[in-house]
């Protein structure tokens, strides 16, 4: 291996051209130096385990990419570029290692290439992807044809990197993260901020700001430093020649008058006093305004008028996951933005309230072990702005775990320093389950963190689309809602959510979410009381309708029929019957559910069913096409009514029977009593099994010796066989568990085949 300073490396890379291998070119920071090594005219390959859209686009440049790290890819190269993410063992290093071939970082080579231009160097902790490409782009609007480097894909630059042979001006990020900072020699140099960050690579702040003095020391030109920042101010306000810039009354460069509308900030500039003139920044934030000055300063200091800066800066947009807005509509915002730091999260979250939505609900991804070990107090302070929190797990970014360290101790520490509104979802692909079940309309909801956690809020974005599609169906009146827990809605208490929970009022609504669901291959589930459900703990994927309120929950009677909706429970069918004088229903009593539920599974008790007391019902098709039948077309068995298999009851007439009221009292009572002295009070779906010809479920389970045994939170009731209940906190997983427990022993023991009464749907978690 050569040592670089062996080589002539600004005029290897600027003035030269030579065979280039880069390890780990599809990274951020990587793709950007294979673009300028292109655009310079070299020969340029590169390795890495994945493949982007970035490096399908460099490829169509002239990168030869190459999907694996092989010595013999990379052994035809006279300069070999990798990233700080590769390590020490890789093939194509260890190979170069061997030979004469000379080897440099990322930073070393954006330091020799940025050697052949006038370099400007934007560095700070926080906020340098956007100030660097807005600097990029007021020096390209003020025609100086400036190249630039920048961290992150800036939609407004075309590019994350470019070389200009045009302008003598180079842009470039600087990245503080592992000390590399130190490899710049720049004509200028702004820096935003300094604290204490990166702490898996710096011992502390001193170390840190090491770094930046060196920088400092090797600018030629001009300091230009963010005045509002205590650690960037000590460090650089007794620099020769070094310009001031923020809201500081002092500051060369100063903002005043901020005004912030929405999504813009309106600010006037002032130089040394003197008004320079207004300004208008279509990016949020003060912070962002303190950027901007920055930039203001430096783009006057090097010449271009301020009519043609404040013009520029009004045609900016920021970079991608910077207050990236998702998704917008008269209801919700969506924004991302890669806020990982306490201060980033606090000035992000701040930002999001100036909006003046009603809620802020946040989905954190903490990123780094080490960070989230030494800056826990710090991120527990950093919420305050957001009403509620969702923290998911660490992102590691190829660190090793820290025991004791997850997503759960910055959890923690936001509920310890007094948030009411924190929760811990260890698994990520559940985060826009937990965020969207809690949206309401007029709420912003922003995902923050370095690593994938964007991917959430895209999930969710994707999921609104969807859902706010379903809330113009049903209306105002009408609710959707997301990932919806069932868990609520069944009386076991157990079960996943339902991706679209939706309450139409009206038949008509129903109908046409049936066709939207068609139209949109959307399964589509329908759902009364639950009180015969069991849904797995992954919830139901789809809609879930659930017909309830309005038209739906109506109870008429006409003469000796009583005419009720789906939502209405079997229960207040039986009492209506009552003050009409009407009887022969009384044994609805005992069931659980609605009139829906009851028609589709033909539900009884006290030896009567269902069907027994329908008239005729009322259904919408899989078409949403409503039709009318009459009891005497319809096919019915035990526990199961086929026509409701794929249609969609309404409504249903029940016939009744003019009875004095005593003998209707009478009945009732007796249904409540055989409930209350035959089945058990706690949770559970009713009967669990269907009973077989030879012997009631309950007490071939009863025989089998099978009360009380369990599974988790699920038992066998001691007072019915065929009851399972909830003792507080059962999962599908264990009820299930449970009824395969009791099948394979009456099949051991009796030779029977039970078959579930209870309907078993959705996924596994
Ligand atoms: N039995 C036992 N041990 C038990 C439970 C029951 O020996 O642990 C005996 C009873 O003594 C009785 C027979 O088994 O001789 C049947 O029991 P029960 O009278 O309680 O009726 P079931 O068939 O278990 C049915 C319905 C219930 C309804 C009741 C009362 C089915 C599957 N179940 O229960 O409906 O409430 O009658 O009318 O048809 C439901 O379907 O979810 C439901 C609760």
């Amino acid at each position: 291996m050569k040592f670089v300073s062996e080589v002539d490396l600004p005029k290897l890379l600027t003035g030269e051209r030579h065979r280039i291998h880069l390890i780990g070119v599809a990274g951020s920071g990587m793709s950007g130096i294979a673009a300028l090594l292109l655009e310079l005219g070299h020969n340029v390959s590169g390795s890495d385990k994945v493949s982007t859209l970035e490096t399908d686009r460099l490829q169509r440049l002239g990168l030869r990419f190459f999907p694996q790290h092989r010595a013999e890819d990379a052994s035809d190269a006279d300069l070999i570029v990798f990233s700080s993410a590769i390590k020490i063992d890789n093939p194509i290093l260890m190979s170069a290692r061997d030979s004469s071939k000379p080897v440099v970082r990322r930073a070393e080579a954006l330091a020799a290439v940025m050697r052949g231009k006038r370099g400007v160097v934007i560095a700070g902790m926080h906020g340098k992807t956007t100030t660097s490409a807005m600097t990029a782009h007021v020096l390209r609007e003020g025609g100086l044809h400036p190249s630039h480097y920048v961290g992150a894909e800036i939609p407004i630059l075309g590019t994350n990197a470019h070389w200009d042979p045009r302008g003598e001006y180079f842009v470039a990020e600087g990245d503080e993260s592992d000390g590399t900072l130190r490899c710049f020699h720049p004509e200028h140099c702004l820096i935003l901020n300094i604290e204490e960050e990166h702490l898996d690579f710096y011992v502390d702040l001193v170390a840190i700001e090491k770094v930046f003095a060196q920088l400092i020391q090797q600018t030629s030109g001009t300091v230009f430093y963010n005045v509002d920042d205590a650690n960037t101010a000590r460090l650089c306000a007794k620099r020769r020649g070094a310009i001031s810039f923020g809201f500081f009354e002092g500051a060369d460069y100063r903002s005043a008058d901020v005004e912030l509308r929405d999504f813009a900030s309106v600010f006037c500039v002032h130089r040394r006093g003197e008004p320079l003139g207004e300004a208008v920044l279509n990016v949020p934030g003060q912070h962002n305004v303190q950027n901007a000055v920055g930039v203001i300063a430096l783009a006057t200091e090097l010449g271009i008028p301020f009519e043609k800066i404040a013009a520029s800066l009004r045609k900016f947009e920021h970079a991608r996951r910077r207050f990236e807005i998702k998704y917008e509509s008269d209801r919700f915002l969506l924004v991302d933005d890669y806020a990982h730091h306490p201060t980033e999260i606090c000035t992000t979250l701040k930002t999001a309230r100036s909006t003046g939505r009603r809620r802020v609900l946040t989905m954190f991804q903490p990123h780094r072990y080490s960070r989230t070990k030494a800056l826990r107090k710090e991120f527990g302070c950093a919420f305050d702005d957001a009403d509620r929190v969702v923290v998911t797990d660490v992102y590691p970014a190829s660190e090793a775990p820290i025991p004791g360290i997850s997503g759960e101790t910055i959890a923690d520490e936001i509920a310890t320093h007094g948030h009411r509104g924190v929760s811990y979802q260890p698994r990520l692909e559940w985060v826009h389950r937990d965020v969207g079940n809690m949206l309401d309309s007029g709420d912003l909801v922003l995902s923050l963190g370095a690593g994938n956690i964007h991917e959430q809020l895209s999930v969710l974005a994707a999921d609104l689309v969807i859902a706010e599609k379903l809330k113009a169906i049903v209306g105002e009146e009408g609710d959707v809602r997301l990932f919806e827990p069932l868990s609520k809605h069944t009386t076991l208490r157990v079960g996943g959510p339902a991706q679209f929970w939706v309450e139409p009022r009206n038949e008509n609504a129903f109908a046409e979410l049936i066709r939207f669901c068609r139209r949109e291959s959307l399964p589509l589930f329908v759902i009364g009381r639950g009180s015969n459900l069991l849904v797995r703990d992954g919830g139901i994927r789809g809609v879930v309708v659930h017909p309830c309120g309005g038209d739906f929950d109506r109870i008429e009677i006409n003469g000796s029929e009583i005419t009720a909706g789906v939502g209405a429970k079997l229960k207040e069918v039986a009492y209506a019957g009552k003050a009409a004088g009407l009887g022969g229903l009384e044994w609805m009593e005992g069931i659980p559910g609605a009139v829906g539920g009851g028609l589709r599974m033909n539900a009884g008790a006290m030896g009567a069913q269902t069907f027994e007391n329908l008239v005729r019902v009322r259904y919408l098709d899989a078409n949403g096409e409503a039709h009318t039948k009459a009891c005497d077309e319809l096919e019915v068995h035990y526990r199961n009514f086929p026509l409701l298999e794929n249609n969609f009851a309404v409504s249903a007439v029940f016939r009744a029977q003019r009875t004095p009221t005593e003998e209707i009292v009478r009945k009732l009572e007796a249904s409540q009593e055989k409930r209350r002295t035959s089945q058990p009070a706690a949770k559970s779906a009713g009967c669990i099994f269907k009973n077989p010809d030879s012997c009631p479920a309950g007490r071939l389970v009863d025989e089998l010796g099978l009360k009380n045994s369990r599974v988790g939170k699920a038992r066998v009731s001691e007072v019915h066989g065929n009851f399972i209940v909830n003792d507080g906190g059962a999962t599908a997983a264990d009820m299930l568990e449970l009824i395969e427990k009791i099948k394979s022993v009456a099949r051991a023991k009796r030779g029977i085949e039970l078959e579930t009464e209870v309907q078993i749907v959705g996924e596994s978690a």
